[in-house]
């Protein structure tokens, strides 16, 4: 056995180990720890700068924390209109407080859509899942629709293979199709693979086009398919 196999797993930080729990967030462990709501080992712990290894016992309101829950996903379809946020400081709603009544454990988003963006929002209780699919390395492909306003020819869009800087950002291979064209708008497929903030919005925007409508259809290996707006779907496959 290799020395490492029999070292014990390093300590982790007291509210880190409370929101893998699953119990609530981060912020709300360090909030509840200040209030003297948590201890270790039968000793009250009053700030979060404490570090627990696996084999302390660490207790909430007297009761000690529940078994840690096996990594699921859901597959969201979000409505446009809410934001992918805990807490808004401008109070819009929220998509977790949608979801508060669709009998869901604590979960968290892998990555944000905007707030007027549609379709496909990954939803997972693992904390460590969400971190490694945001990842850049995992560059998983992220398909829209896309409806905006203006004209574009194919020949512009597949320039946008070769990547696009705009205003100092490097945005990276970015394949678009032509789908129609609809009056004064067109419908456009997009694939890429990072998630740059407003990046179909902005790469569109640099050919004269206004995105006036945008439904994520797939990431990953995951797809909206015909799920409704507004339904919750948890992944039962492996
Ligand atoms: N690109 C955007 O501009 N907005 C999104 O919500 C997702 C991708």
């Amino acid at each position: 056995m290799s020395e490492s196999g029999d070292q014990p797993a390093p300590a982790e930080r007291l509210a880190k180990i409370m929101a893998r729990h699953g119990l609530c967030s981060r912020r709300e462990a360090e909030q509840w720890i200040r209030d003297g709501r948590v201890a270790v080992n039968g000793h009250k712990v009053m700030t979060p700068a404490f570090n627990v290894a696996a084999s302390d016992e660490v207790t909430v309101d007297g009761a000690p924390l529940a078994p840690k829950r096996a990594t699921r996903i859901w597959l969201y379809h979000k409505p446009a209109g809410l934001v992918v946020t805990e807490h808004d400081p401008e109070g819009r709603p929220t998509v977790f407080e949608k979801l508060a009544g669709e009998g869901l454990p604590r979960v968290l988003s892998v990555g944000r859509l905007d707030i007027n963006t549609e379709g496909l929002l990954l939803l997972t209780n693992d904390g460590g899942l969400k971190r490694v699919l945001e990842l850049p390395v995992t560059g998983w492909l992220r398909r829209y629709r896309v409806r905006a306003h203006g004209t574009v020819t194919q020949a512009q869009l597949d320039a946008l293979k070769a990547g696009i800087e705009i205003e100092g950002i490097k945005y990276g291979s970015i394949e678009a199709t032509l789908e129609r064209v609809q009056g004064s708008n067109v419908w456009l497929l997009v694939g890429l693979r990072e998630g740059k903030n407003r990046e179909v919005k902005n790469v569109l925007g640099a050919l004269g086009l206004e995105v006036n409508r945008l439904i994520r259809v797939s990431f990953g290996p995951f797809q909206l398919g015909d799920m409704p707006i507004g339904a919750v779907e948890v992944v039962r496959s492996r």
